[in-house]
């Protein structure tokens, strides 16, 4: 596996891998790999001759007071996996290479950013599309990997190709749980053991709202209500930052259930941020 850091070492590497025929699978992360990141590994080596895998922890991505110097960071342990994976090259560049003295163009998304995490983090994804766009200049992928438990972003990836015309295909894979429900997240190695079992309780409340549907439930209030209370009830003190219910594509809010819907949240849980997710559509959970 090769070890990369420098821009040009990625893009001359990638080059040669086309001029040899080979199809390119990307899959971008901000490292402290675990077994979301790895299934999408294994899914971009299915459909491509060769994996990239980037590791950056990106800072126009995180605002003023946010984690961005306490994001878990262990390069070591992700080379270990990434090997073990079989990956070809991982790109681990330095941040004043990626965004040098000067740096000024970015990339803004003017409607499926406005909610959810957008709301909240204003300019993340801003940042995220910038490094995004940035990176697949770089790998040159025919294909890039992301993850469902970024609903929002992935759904701002599929359109910033589409938009900028980005020769990239998306794949979008289902969110990798732990056994008890909870989504894997790099933040989870940040919970304390009592808030890392009580975390469970946010794919619950996801997991109630899907069966509401499945019941005949549409009506967006009565699911955020109940997601709400039975939150509250299992696990105070929590701070709740949003549930909102909102149409898959448009990713505008929904009152009354009807197309294919994401039912989203984001909660703060012992100073971890968590986000989780599910999509329904009516007559049943995808
Ligand atoms: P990061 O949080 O490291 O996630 C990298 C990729 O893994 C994203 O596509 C994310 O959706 C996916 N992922 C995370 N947890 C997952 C899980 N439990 N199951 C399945 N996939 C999961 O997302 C980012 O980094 C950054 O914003 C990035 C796109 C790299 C830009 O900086």
């Amino acid at each position: 596996m090769k070890n990369i850091s420098s821009i040009s070492e990625m893009r001359q590497t990638s080059l040669a891998w086309k001029r040899e025929g080979k199809r390119i699978g990307f899959v971008p992360t901000m490292g402290f790999l675990h077994g979301g990141h790895l299934a999408l590994i294994r899914k971009a080596r299915e459909i491509a001759d060769v994996v990239a895998v980037s590791i950056f922890v990106n800072p126009t991505q995180f605002g003023p007071g946010e984690d961005y110097e306490r994001y878990p960071r262990d390069l070591e342990r992700d080379t270990r996996l990434c090997e073990e994976a079989g990956v070809d090259a991982i790109f681990c560049p330095r941040v004043e290479d990626m965004y040098p003295e000067g740096w000024s163009v970015h990339v803004d998304e003017a409607r499926l950013s406005a909610g959810l995490c957008g709301r909240s983090r204003p300019g993340h994804f801003s940042g995220v599309l910038t490094v995004v766009a940035k990176l697949f200049n770089i790998v040159l992928p025919d294909t890039a990997v992301f993850g469902e438990k970024d609903a929002q972003q992935a759904r701002l990836v599929r359109q910033l190709v589409v938009d900028l015309n980005l020769p990239v295909r998306i794949r979008v894979l289902a969110t990798v749980r732990e056994p008890d429900g909870l989504a894997m997240s790099s933040r989870n190695a940040r919970l304390s053991p009592g808030d890392r079992k009580r975390a469970a309780v946010l794919y619950g409340a996801l997991c109630r709202a899907q069966a509401a549907v499945r019941g005949g439930e549409r009506r967006s209030s009565a699911i955020r209500e109940n997601m709400r209370t039975f939150i509250l009830s299992a696990m105070a003190p929590v701070d709740i930052e949003y549930i909102e219910i909102v149409d898959a594509e448009t990713l505008v809010p929904v009152d009354v259930i009807e197309n294919a819907t994401l039912i989203a949240m984001a909660a703060m849980i012992g100073g971890a941020r968590l986000i989780d997710n599910v999509t329904v559509a009516p007559g049943g959970a995808r």
